[in-house]
């Protein structure tokens, strides 16, 4: 007596142990299909180890697609890869999915609704069968999944249980996936429209660009008199034609380099340079367009800076967008200071929260040239000051708005000084004026060491 009793409560023990296991094995399941974001693997994934935790021979997950009243499914285990399709109604998994309630069967061809066919097609027998609807958290269903053939007999409550637990995980998993599926697509398309957007631009701008050398040569070719004399009226029209042709040339110069930035292909080229002569030259080159408006624009640096690695080219770039703005924004009788002086700062990712300080920590000090144009213009609001860095953007796009441009210059000079691992940097107060910053890494002195 007392060793059937202790027999009954070893046996008691093993299949509470066994009971464990299967759950500790449906959380590791779990725990992967949260984990996968692909819908077909996460499909085959489910189908895998819900024949797995109740012991079947195979297993279909079928997804509803609403608009056609049909569930498919891509992959069915043991049969080729393919898609099958089956009207809500019809079949076993068609019953589950519209009555939304679970059929747990011990002998399928006993059953009205089973439907032979695929057994038929395929030389499959079926016997058993559990299939149990996955539901939505909004109350409707995703979808059905169906084990066929308990290995060694017939589905039991706790396989209903364990089901029951790996089909409502499963709709979070599926419903996660199906949304990054969609979100994966729509970043593709965005990606490929951003590209078209691209090429057509780089073509346009390229297109746009020949036939203006010969429109320039042929006007400096009349200006020049030489083969005729012009009479004031000729000469004056000429000059207007001449002046705004460059001004178009500029442009479509502006719009190339922003194509050629955004494709990174390798147009910074930095080295050591000078940035005292690129700074003087600047403030040399604009005195005339800010005399023009009776703007004061002077420089203020020290006496001599040390050299910076960067791409004169790109930083002379970014100087006429900076100047060409404060000008611009700027009323008459206003002044505009270009600045510059050595700091030391943290190199590189930038915070603009930061303040003044433009560099991330966990770096070592460096030494920096500032540089900056501020001017004593109509300012930027507040809330505007991230966006004037996006293409296009402008403070005032309306038609009727006062000055001209495209809303590219800042987009431009912001990547150029980004390309130099470096950020650019606004404060402004409407009606007082504006100071755009960035800074550029100096050629490192020769240390102790090395002397
Ligand atoms: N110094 C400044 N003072 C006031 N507003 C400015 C200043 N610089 C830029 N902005 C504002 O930022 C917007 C964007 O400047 P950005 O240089 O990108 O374009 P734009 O000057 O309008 O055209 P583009 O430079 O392409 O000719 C400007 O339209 C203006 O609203
Ligand atoms: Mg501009």
């Amino acid at each position: 007596m007392a060793t059937e009793k202790s027999q009954e409560s070893s046996g008691e023990l093993a299949r509470l142990r066994e009971q464990v296991n299967k759950y500790a094995i449906l959380l590791d399941i779990v725990r992967v299909m949260n984990a996968e974001t692909n819908l077909d693997r996460l499909l085959e994934l489910i189908m895998q180890e819900a024949t797995r935790v109740v012991e079947a021979e195979r297993s279909t997950l079928f997804l509803l697609d609403q608009e056609r009243g049909e569930l498919w499914s891509k992959v069915a285990q043991g049969l080729e890869r393919q898609t099958i399709r089956l009207k809500v109604g019809s079949g076993i998994a068609g019953y589950v999915a519209e009555k939304r309630e679970s059929v747990n069967i011990p002998d399928a061809y006993q059953d009205p609704r089973f439907n032979r066919e695929t057994d038929e097609k395929t030389g499959y027998r079926t016997r058993t069968i559990l299939c149990m609807p996955v539901h939505h958290k909004g109350g409707g269903i995703i979808g059905v999944l169906q084990v066929l053939n308990k290995k060694g007999g017939t589905f039991t409550k706790e396989d209903e249980g364990l089901l029951a637990i790996l089909c409502s995980q499963a709709a979070i998993a599926l419903e996660n996936a199906q949304l990054y599926e969609r979100l994966r697509a729509a970043y593709q398309e965005l990606k490929e429209l951003d590209q078209m957007k691209t090429d057509f631009l780089a073509n346009i701008s390229h297109e746009l660009r020949t036939p203006l050398a010969p429109i320039i040569g042929y006007v400096d070719l009349l200006l020049s008199e030489h083969p005729g004399p012009l009479t004031a009226r000729q000469q004056s029209g000429l000059e207007i034609i001449s002046e705004s042709v460059r001004r178009l040339r500029g442009l479509i110069e502006q719009l190339l380099t922003f194509v050629q930035l955004g494709q990174g292909g390798g147009y910074l080229q930095l080295k050591e340079a000078s940035i005292d002569s690129l700074l003087r030259a600047k403030v040399e080159a604009f005195q005339e367009k800010a005399r023009a408006k009776e703007l004061s624009l002077t420089l203020a640096a020290p006496a001599s800076l040390p050299n910076v690695i960067a791409d004169p080219e790109g930083i002379a770039q970014v100087l006429d967008l900076l100047l060409d703005n404060a000008v611009k924004f700027t009323p008459y009788g206003g002044r505009i200071c270009l600045a510059a002086g050595v700091v030391t700062g943290r190199p590189f990712q930038a915070s603009p929260k930061e303040g003044r300080q433009p560099f991330a920590t966990g770096v070592e000090d460096v030494e920096l040239v500032e540089i900056s144009v501020s001017d004593t213009g109509i300012g930027i609001p507040e809330d505007q000051l991230e966006k004037i860095f996006q293409h296009f953007y402008q403070v005032d796009s309306s038609s009727t708005r006062q000055y001209g441009g495209t809303g590219l210059g800042l987009a431009l000079a912001k990547k150029i000084v980004e390309g130099h691992g470096s950020r650019i940097q606004v404060e402004s107060r409407v009606g007082q004026g504006s100071t755009f910053r960035f800074f550029l890494r100096t050629v490192s002195p020769p240390s102790a060491s090395d002397a």
